[in-house]
């Protein structure tokens, strides 16, 4: 029998005031697999992520993860099962540091309703702040921890995003567009880390316009369009269907005009 996949995603469908965004979506992501969602802009890809992450109810379908039906738990028990994601817009705290901002990532990891009413300044400090920078420093950020974020660039702002998804030590990390607005040397460096993170056993679905990058860091796509489901599989796969390619070339047109 193959081995029950990490995430798995069965006739997932959303509409937003009569509009069908997501439609009959499914594929299976297996544990330790680095899968990209990709397709033109507005083909559902956040929505898809939204709706795994619990922002937004799935009107039909079903997602599973770890076997375990999770369309119906609240945002914060998926987190607490294990999905960690990052945004297409920055959502740091800006006023907060770099490592500060990383901790409220681990905050996520401690279990159980006290601790989740726990303010962040009563956490061991000492230990988590520690393990903080190390997660800065793995990802290959030479920066000051204590740096207030809105200081910073932003190509190191989107880093410490994934570092603090990181945190919370995700089964299933999502990442939504993590290379826009990067330089090339950020980009190769942040592929480096992402593939870093797969090595050591971390599930990876990202979102993502860079397809050097998807190919980098992705062993398989998933292509979106409208909503629907066109293409799964390879990268070459991908680049090399008529269906995909079209959709990409009909979004080109449509931009155009
Ligand atoms: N909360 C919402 N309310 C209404 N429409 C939405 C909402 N979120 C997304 N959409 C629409 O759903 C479609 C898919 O959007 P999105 O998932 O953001 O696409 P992508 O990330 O692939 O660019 C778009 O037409 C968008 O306008
Ligand atoms: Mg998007």
């Amino acid at each position: 029998m193959p081995a029950e996949p990490l995430l798995a995603l069965s006739g997932v469908t959303k509409a937003f005031g009569g509009l069908t965004v997501v439609q009959d979506v499914g594929f299976d992501l297996p544990r330790g697999g680095r899968l990209g969602l990709i397709g033109p802009n507005g083909a559902g890809k956040t929505t898809v992520f939204n709706l795994i992450s619990g922002v937004y109810p799935i009107d039909a379908g079903e997602i599973r993860l770890d076997g375990q039906p999770i369309s119906r738990l609240p945002p914060r028990a998926r987190v607490r099962a294990g999905i960690a994601r990052s945004f297409q817009n920055i959502r740091l705290m800006p006023h907060l540091s770099a490592v500060e901002n990383v901790m409220l990532g681990q905050h996520a990891r401690a279990a159980g309703l006290g601790a989740l009413l726990t303010p962040i300044a009563w956490m061991p400090r000492g230990r988590w702040r520690r393990e903080a920078e190390e997660l800065l420093a793995a990802a290959g950020l030479d920066i000051d921890p204590g740096e207030v974020v809105a200081n910073l660039p932003y190509g190191i702002r989107k880093k410490i995003e994934v570092v603090r998804a990181l945190a919370a030590r995700p089964k299933l990390l999502m990442l939504d567009e993590p290379a826009a607005g990067l330089n090339p040397a950020e980009t190769a460096e942040l592929a480096r880390f992402l593939r870093e993170i797969a090595a050591a056993g971390t599930t990876l679905l990202v979102v993502e316009h860079d397809m050097g990058f998807v190919n980098e860091v992705c062993d398989r796509v998933v292509v979106l369009n409208f909503g629907r489901k066109i293409f799964e599989g390879s990268m070459a796969g991908a680049r090399a269907d008529t269906t995909v390619r079209e959709a990409y070339l009909g979004a080109e047109a449509a931009d155009a005009a």
